[in-house]
């Protein structure tokens, strides 16, 4: 019987061992053993399955990758240390001396400083293609573009990509399309449906959820990932069995988790309509989203993350942080607990004008990664430092 996505993130399994446990025990090994050689010479010649060596394959890792491929439609995957590694990774195997990759403005930080200030020294070029006017992106791609690289929802500004239509086009020019999934999640959005090549992930963030471990994945297409399994398997940036262990088992409870934050988010954004204090929200699935339509098309629902801009510009901002009793402080998202940021002063503070303007960051915006904590609690901490901001 073929099981659904969310059933296999709780239902795949390492194989049990004798012991027969429940739960998946922690493979905590450097190497792997073999009875003689002949199957240790199979392994190496890639004849058999055996795993060899952590840094290669480990069943913990192995397990998280399966659900995580199930939960995207995906061919297969390999999982890394983090989710920087997993964009870097991506870029050192499938980028070579010359080539040009076109990447959407808006992208996480170090993302940013991959692109700006690293790729240079191997020749690969790039373009930024502007996200908030996607009719002028073909025109970017060059006879040398080899790869097109998008967040969606952005990070922070929660910007929308339409994949349909981006996935059409990477087609078109045998182009490879790599999505970041981070902000929505499989649960939410399954971006190989709409045309992507890969998919990548932060599993720092609401795969983990509790904010615990750093992780990063990346599923796809077999024939990309046997490239991106062998540059990795040498060069080393594998997630250690412990992390991938505690990453397979909060998929678990990823459907229902990203349930409740949805709902906790739909409920703030509702509590914060008309505040005076605020100019605007942007929530995906919120109407005045000005890629409410396409959001709807490819999101199952609007996610975890809500913005929102302050009236009273930058100082408003650090008031609205220091008067939170109950929000975290904290540079992270996708945990059980609620946190704010203002990327103005904070991520995003050596930006220009210009440059903030560009990845949809004015100076009183504050983002609310809405946690699984009652949302009555929520708002009220939210709406009495507003009060103070
Ligand atoms: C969209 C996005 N991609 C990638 C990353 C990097 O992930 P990690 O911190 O796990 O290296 C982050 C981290 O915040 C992120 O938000």
């Amino acid at each position: 019987m073929d099981q659904r996505p969310n059933t296999k993130a709780i239902r795949i399994q390492t194989p049990r061992s004798p012991q027969m446990e429940h739960s998946t025990p922690l493979f905590l090994t450097s190497s792997f053993c073999f009875e003689n050689a002949e199957d240790m010479r199979a392994a190496f010649a890639e004849e058999s399955d055996d795993n060899i060596y952590t840094r290669f394959s480990n069943p913990n890792v192995q397990e998280f990758i399966d659900k995580i491929c199930a939960l995207e439609g995906a061919e297969d995957g390999f999982a890394t240390a983090s989710g920087m590694s997993a964009v870097f990774g991506c870029f050192m195997t499938f980028l070579n001396s010359g080539d040009h990759l076109l990447s959407c403005s808006s992208v996480f930080g170090s993302t940013h400083t991959i692109i700006t200030k690293y790729l240079y020294r191997w020749d690969i070029e790039y373009s930024y293609a502007d996200i908030h006017r996607p009719e002028t992106w073909e025109a970017l791609i060059r006879p040398n573009t080899r790869m097109i690289y998008i967040e969606t929802p952005t990070n922070p500004g929660l910007d929308i990509v339409d994949l349909e239509w981006l996935g059409k086009i990477a087609k078109k020019h045998n182009v490879i399309l790599l999505v970041d999934n981070c902000f929505a999640t499989p649960v939410l959005q399954r971006p190989i449906d709409f045309g992507a090549d890969l998919v990548l992930h932060s599993a720092t963030k609401w795969l983990d959820g509790q904010g615990r471990v750093l992780g990063g994945v990346v599923v796809g297409k077999k024939e990309l990932i046997r490239e991106l399994y062998l540059f990795c398997r040498n060069t080393g940036p594998s997630i250690s069995p412990f992390n991938a262990w505690v990453l397979s088992k909060s998929l678990e409870t990823l459907d229902v988790r990203m349930q409740r934050h949805c709902d906790n988010a739909e409920k703030l954004v509702a509590a914060l309509e008309g505040n005076p204090k605020i100019n605007w929200i942007r929530y995906p699935f919120h109407p005045t989203h000005p890629k409410y339509e396409v959001a709807k098309k490819q999101m199952t629902r609007g996610g975890g993350l809500i913005t929102f801009d302050l009236k009273g510009g930058l100082e408003s901002g650090r008031k609205f942080l220091d008067a939170l009793q109950m929000l975290s402080l904290t540079s992270n998202l996708g945990d059980s607990r609620s946190i704010a940021s203002h990327p103005a002063s904070t991520t995003h503070s050596k930006l220009s004008k210009e440059e903030q303007e560009a990845v949809s960051i004015t100076p009183g915006l504050i983002r609310i990664s809405v946690g699984l904590e009652q949302v009555e609690d929520i708002i009220a901490d939210i709406l009495q430092a507003l009060e103070k901001s």
